[in-house]
């Protein structure tokens, strides 16, 4: 159950960081910042091995959806996330990195090694005011206000998006959101029509990852576990699409481990990016977990023979009240 260091992972000051310690204190300084990445249904299926002037970003199987993502996709997503944390905080305080994804191919759980350097280094698709957003961002889940996302700001966001492979598509496109929204109410009927689904959520919030109190959990957890929520969960969902100015598609060329690593890593920068803007983000991740849906959002993508990997919403709103737990650094450290 999450407890008060769970949360307060989020109050992390960068004054903190032991500039003249020994490198691997100031990695592991730099880690504090990696686990407050997104992860599908905040499993935060990672583990780091911190070993001389190398970190090792390792995924955690035993922390994988086994239902709702059995591809390992968004297992994958979520590791490039939290890696790009990690290079964004190390690029603030003056660490070079350089990175080798998945280095050994008999061991699909090494997914990067990060080799740090004592160098200046900033890349110009890192801009400095990411770093400041770690702490800030979160997924939004409410409905957005009825306002467009000005075109100069939608330019820096599709700016983002450097990673050969990797393609980013940003569409205001009302025909586009509603047939996304078609997809997304079929996605939420037939996964919540299925029990193995509803049991691998209930068994989620039962843990308290989306932060509710202890009771709430449980409440949840019973209503996910004996309610078909397809119906329900479908209106919801329908309801904050179509409030979005703008939906987005991060799709490759390949549909491999390392491309999914990648997308991980754009979307963190973009939804940093975003919140510095004030905008928020929330995945559509139904609608590309159902194999006959995904084929849909690939005919749907302008990118074409490119793959779908991670549907999305933008748009501005209220904060969200509360920061989702976080398995502080000592428990993932290896
Ligand atoms: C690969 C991936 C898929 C996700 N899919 C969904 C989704 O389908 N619906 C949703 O509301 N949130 C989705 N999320 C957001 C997570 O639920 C969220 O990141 C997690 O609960 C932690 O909360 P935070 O992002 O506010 O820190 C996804 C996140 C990732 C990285």
């Amino acid at each position: 159950m999450p407890s008060d260091t769970h949360i307060s992972c989020w109050a992390i000051q960068s004054v903190d960081f032991p500039s003249v310690g020994s490198l691997s204190e100031r990695l592991q300084f730099l880690l504090r910042y990696a686990i407050l990445a997104p992860s599908s249904h905040n499993t935060e299926p990672w583990r780091f091995r911190v070993q001389d002037s190398r970190i090792d970003v390792l995924i955690d199987f035993s922390r994988w959806l086994k239902v709702a993502d059995d591809d390992q996709r968004e297992l994958h997503i979520s590791v490039g996330c939290a890696l790009e944390n990690l290079l964004v905080a190390a690029e603030h305080f003056g660490l070079r990195h350089d990175i080798v994804l998945l280095p050994k191919a008999d061991d699909p759980s090494l997914a990067v090694t990060v080799t740090f350097s004592e160098q200046i280094q900033s890349a110009t698709h890192r801009p400095p005011v990411l770093f400041d957003m770690i702490p800030v961002r979160h997924t939004n889940h409410q409905r957005y206000e009825d306002r467009a996302i000005p075109d100069e700001v939608l330019q820096q966001l599709q700016g983002i998006c450097v990673e050969d492979g990797i393609k980013l598509h940003l569409t205001a496109d009302p025909e586009i959101k509603r047939q996304v929204d078609d997809l997304v109410v079929q996605g939420d009927a037939i996964e919540f029509a299925d029990p193995a689904f509803r049991e691998e959520l209930a068994y989620w919030i039962g843990q308290g990852v989306f932060g509710t109190g202890w009771l709430m959990s449980k409440i949840g957890k019973l209503a996910v576990s004996y309610i078909d929520m397809g119906k329900s969960q479908a209106t919801k969902d329908s309801d904050i699409l179509m409030s979005s100015p703008i939906l987005g598609l991060l799709s490759s060329e390949q549909d491999d481990r390392q491309s999914q690593l990648r997308v991980g890593q754009v979307y963190q920068r973009l939804s940093l990016l975003a919140a510095s803007h004030g905008i928020w983000c929330q995945p559509m991740s139904q609608i590309v977990q159902v194999p006959e849906l995904k084929a849909e959002v690939a005919a749907l993508n302008p990118e074409s023979g490119f793959i779908p990997q991670h549907p999305f919403r933008m748009g501005y709103a209220q904060a969200e009240k509360h920061h989702t737990p976080r398995r502080p650094v000592d428990e993932v450290l290896v």
